[in-house]
């Protein structure tokens, strides 16, 4: 069987000891020069103790977007790394391992529950370059130009006051430095909207469909995202834009998603009056399923929209 082993060093690691530990990757630099290459890399065990509660938690929403990201990112040693509105963290550990722990990644989110998730995952995993964060991403707290790479998976698209963040990011990136970004955009979900504004206009709800319309268009486009990256002070150097399909068996499935009920469902009720609620969720659960039995399911388009820039030399905004 596969274990762990975390030992004093020159000690011999013995591949069928007990699990008891987690393991620690980085723990002990300085002697790591003295340790076997199994004891600086310990095999993690699949039967680890709390290896369920961490494994495999990533929703497939946030995964989705960030690959060309990945592939992209300019990774290094000794690089200053910030990950804005980096939620449970998957990102930020995934890029602090590849840099190496003589990178450091600071993982920033307002967020109080998800900041107790990363640390959570950071101890269990024994990674010590990441700092995480708990501040709004106008007024990170980090010195002036000290960052070389600022990355930010579908960050923009939920920060309040993006322009402040953007320009928050220039004034703590170096001269240079990489700013990497994806977002979803309009036309996200456009079939769901499509099927809602049919709905209140059959309902003579023209008043709402109004609503609707303002929440659609509050997501950027290709433009608008690059227009507000350019306006503070960084230079797009490459950008893409996809759509990927995410299909649901009816209505009654898109709605009991339990990532949908956190995500999306929230932001579709506040559109309406509290009395309407229940008659347009309703109605629109049996109209999807209605739509789904004609053809087979119901598909929603996700815009994938991946940004990467440098920071404009000067060291003023332009
Ligand atoms: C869709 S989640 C993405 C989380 C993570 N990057 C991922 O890919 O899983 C958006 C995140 O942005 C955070 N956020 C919202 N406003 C923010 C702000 N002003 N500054 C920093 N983070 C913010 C939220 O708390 C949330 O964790």
């Amino acid at each position: 069987m596969a274990v762990n082993c975390r030992m004093p060093p020159n000690t011999q690691c013995s591949l069928s000891a007990p699990i008891t530990t987690p393991t620690r990757l980085h723990d002990k630099l300085v002697i790591m020069d003295h340790l076997s290459f199994f004891e600086r890399y310990p095999i993690v065990s699949a039967n680890q103790s709390g290896l369920s509660v961490f494994y495999d938690e990533l929703p497939l929403w946030s995964s989705s977007f960030v690959p060309e990201l990945l592939e992209r990112a300019p990774i290094s040693q000794n690089a200053t790394i910030v990950d804005l509105g980096c939620g449970t963290g998957f990102l930020s550990i995934e890029i602090a391992q590849r840099c190496g722990p003589n990178s450091k990644v600071f993982a920033i989110d307002p967020w109080p529950i998800a900041n107790e998730r990363l640390r959570a995952k950071l101890d269990f995993i024994g990674i010590e370059n990441v700092e995480v964060i708990q501040k709004n991403g106008i007024d990170t707290g980090l010195d002036a130009a000290s960052v070389d790479l600022i990355v930010s998976n579908l960050g923009i698209n939920n920060f309040e006051e993006p322009d402040r963040v953007l320009r928050e990011c220039h004034r703590i990136a170096k001269p240079g430095a990489c700013l990497q970004m994806t977002t979803n955009l309009v036309g996200n979900m456009k079939e769901f909207y499509a099927e809602l504004n049919e709905l209140l206009r059959d309902r003579n709800r023209e008043d709402l469909v109004e609503r609707v319309s303002k929440h659609v268009a509050h997501r950027g486009t290709s433009e608008s995202v690059e227009q507000l990256i350019d306006q503070a002070g960084f230079r797009i150097v490459h950008s893409s834009a996809n759509n990927f399909q995410m299909h649901f068996s009816d209505g009654s499935a898109l709605f009991g998603h339990w990532f949908i009920r956190l995500a999306f469902l929230p932001d579709w009720m506040s559109l309406f009056p509290t009395a309407d609620i229940e008659w347009i969720f309703s109605s629109l659960e049996d109209r999807l399923n209605t739509r789904a039995k004609e053809s087979g399911r119901f598909s929603v388009t996700i815009p994938v929209a991946y940004f990467e820039a440098l920071r404009n030399s000067d060291p003023h905004l332009p």
